[in-house]
């Protein structure tokens, strides 16, 4: 028997490579043995191939990229809608994060969590894990073995967070994630999958010599990070209180080197011309967060004043700030939000198009994570991480196509009225990790 090689896809491919730059075509497309996307439309070209071919109200799009989820907190999605960020840590998050001490319950919800993702069609998230390195170790070999792409970080915090879920000092922090990061290069020395990420919570749950040590790892293990910068009024007033000597939030992580071209900011809704020009400088990314930003009342974040500014931007569904782990969601929020920040505003420039926030939810994650090059969109040399997505009347979803629709009114519905059944296929790697075979032929026989 031939050894299968190559795989062929045909059939309508949708992507957004660039900043509102909406493709859509019919296409043929070669994924080689390497997983990379090695051409279109020249399929000829490959022998002993599997063809897989879409039905007529099926398309090809990017893997959704949340660049920001608390996996521990998923438990809590769509409850504790009713306090401002500093009292719903206080009340719901603290206590449902300590609780992941317990590994059985750690194994439970996290496989929960990655297969909820993957069915929303995430192939690649930035996670939180609680401050606790095993259970945290264990949501890294979840997303391994489940196919996932993702960045997973444990909470440093060693101040000012309740008794019960608070580390003890700078060093026991900083070595209970020299843990992790020496578990996870085991699990997958190349970070092609899974990686570690410094998770400096934020400012306030950092001591000054753990936010400085949080540089320090990243830097000396060359790794992302992520925290939370400027979400709510609260917040920011109490960064001011702990930090007298710094001229912002931002330059509070600034100041001790938090601030890379491999950092990722959620949420960012009131910072300062000053502050928006240091992150441009130092080339970090942020993660829009709309969900949870309209759930906890925090405020509206000008997407559009960052995008001007040179930033990047992406979306991060914030569980469980945010109510659900759907990206959709995600994506509908930033379009309302933005929408309604226009309208308050009275700037029509300000409302986001629908290309854009496919953009951000897309190629922009990849960017925002530092892997534009590899993941993001269908280019050519660019891992084949997609999804299937099915509109037909056959997924029983409100996303209700007529024969007038065009392309672009069938992903706009889509958007706004599809669930997780319109999701098909996942595949990362050029590896189908979640959904149903659609083998049509192969060319073998
Ligand atoms: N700031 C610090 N921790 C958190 C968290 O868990 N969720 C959100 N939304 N903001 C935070
Ligand atoms: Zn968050």
């Amino acid at each position: 028997m031939v050894q299968v090689i190559d795989i062929i896809f045909v059939g309508k491919l949708i992507h957004t490579p660039s900043l509102g730059t909406l493709e859509i075509e019919d296409a043929t497309v070669g994924v080689h043995q390497d997983e990379t996307i090695r051409f279109a439309k020249s399929h000829h070209m490959l022998k002993n191939a599997e063809v897989h071919v879409l039905k007529p109200l099926q398309f090809f799009f990017p893997g959704f990229i949340d660049t920001h989820i608390h996996a521990p907190q998923y438990p809590n999605a769509g409850f504790g809608i009713d306090l401002p960020l500093l009292k719903w840590l206080e009340k719901y998050t603290f206590p449902i994060e300590s609780s992941f001490r317990n590994l059985d319950r750690a194994l439970e919800i996290y496989y929960r969590v990655v297969t909820r993702t993957l069915s929303y069609g995430t192939t690649f998230a930035s996670y939180f894990s609680s401050l606790h390195t095993p259970a945290s170790a264990l949501l890294a070999e979840l997303c391994f073995s489940l196919g996932q792409r993702a960045y997973i970080g444990k909470c440093n915090m060693n101040t000012l967070s309740p008794a019960h879920y608070c580390e003890k000092s700078c060093k026991s922090s900083v070595e209970a994630t020299n843990v992790l990061v020496s578990f996870m290069s085991q699990l997958d020395p190349n970070r092609k999958f899974v990686s570690p990420i410094i998770t400096p919570r934020f400012a306030p749950s950092c001591t000054k010599d753990l936010l400085k040590a949080c540089g320090e790892l990243a830097a000396n293990h060359d790794l992302p990070i992520q925290t939370h910068i400027s979400e709510n009024l609260g917040e920011i007033a109490l960064v001011r209180e702990l930090f007298p000597d710094r001229k912002s939030y931002t330059d509070v992580y600034d100041h001790h080197s938090l601030l890379t071209p491999k950092t990722v900011l959620a949420h960012a809704v009131y910072l300062e011309d000053e502050e928006i020009e240091t992150i441009y400088k130092r080339q970090s990314g942020i993660s829009h967060c709309p969900t949870s930003n309209a759930v906890l009342a925090s405020g509206m974040a000008n997407i559009r004043k960052l995008l001007d500014a040179g930033i990047k931007v992406s979306l991060g569904t914030d569980v469980s700030g945010g109510y659900t782990p759907n990206m959709l969601v995600a994506i509908r929020q930033a379009a309302l939000t933005s929408r309604s920040l226009a309208s308050v505003l009275r700037d029509s420039r300000i409302a986001l198009e629908l290309p854009e926030l496919l953009y951000l939810a897309t190629q922009g994650g990849a960017e925002v994570l530092g892997r534009g090059h590899e993941v993001g969109s269908f280019e050519e040399g660019k891992a084949w991480d997609a999804l299937v997505v099915d509109v037909s009347s056959e997924t029983n979803t409100p996303v209700d196509i007529y024969e007038r629709d065009t392309w672009e009114n069938i992903l706009s519905k889509w958007v706004f009225n599809g669930d997780d059944r319109n999701v098909a296929q996942v595949w990362v790697n050029g590896k189908l990790i979640a959904g149903t075979e659609c083998k049509i032929e192969d060319t073998s026989l």
